[in-house]
């Protein structure tokens, strides 16, 4: 697979800009959340790209696939997602919660008083869903309550 398209931004002013910064993707083992989160990760906007995927293989394998072409001081991660699951959406959120505050005190060039930290997302691409595809021989009527499924769901996270 070739990014020839892309550009990695690695510029010095650019890590100090994207110090702090979140992006979430959801969905981002394959297709469209994939490609969004490599793009994001490349972009050098984002200090901090988290992969929320429901399959820990696919999502780590994601994160193997992509993170060679950041810059250096992107910082990415995996954590387990499951849209429909309120118990994995509030997992989800709490590990998110966790793991930022442990990158922000370990951050060596933070002088900000870690009492005053607020994890947050500066960007939430909430991608993962189901897709239905005309070359599917699901009944229709399947994929469709699937979506009535996943669009409060979406909502939620
Ligand atoms: N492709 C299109 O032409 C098109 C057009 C319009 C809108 N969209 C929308 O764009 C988004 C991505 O489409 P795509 O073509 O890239 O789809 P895709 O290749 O099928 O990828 C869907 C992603 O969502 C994840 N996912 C699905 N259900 C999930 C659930 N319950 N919990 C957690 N993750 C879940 C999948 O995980 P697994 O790998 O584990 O299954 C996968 O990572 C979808 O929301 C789709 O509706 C796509």
């Amino acid at each position: 697979m070739r990014f020839s398209s892309l550009a990695m931004n690695t510029s010095s002013s650019c890590a100090a800009s994207a110090a702090g910064r979140v992006a979430v993707i959801t969905g981002a083992n394959i297709g469209i959340g994939y490609f969004i989160a490599l793009q994001l990760g490349m972009s050098g906007l984002f200090q901090h790209i988290i992969l929320g995927c429901r399959d820990t293989n696919r999502g780590q394998a994601a994160l193997a696939r992509m993170q060679p072409h950041f810059p250096p001081f992107v910082q990415a991660s995996y954590l387990s997602l499951t849209l429909g699951n309120h118990d994995s959406h509030v997992a989800f959120r709490e590990q998110l919660e966790t793991y930022l505050v442990q990158q922000h005190q370990g951050d060596k060039n933070n002088n900000s008083n870690s009492d005053e930290f607020l994890p947050q997302v500066d960007v939430l691409v909430n991608n993962a869903a189901m897709a239905f595809k005309g070359s599917d021989p699901t009944p229709f009527a399947q994929p469709v309550s699937y979506t009535h499924l996943t669009l409060p769901t979406n909502r939620e996270v």
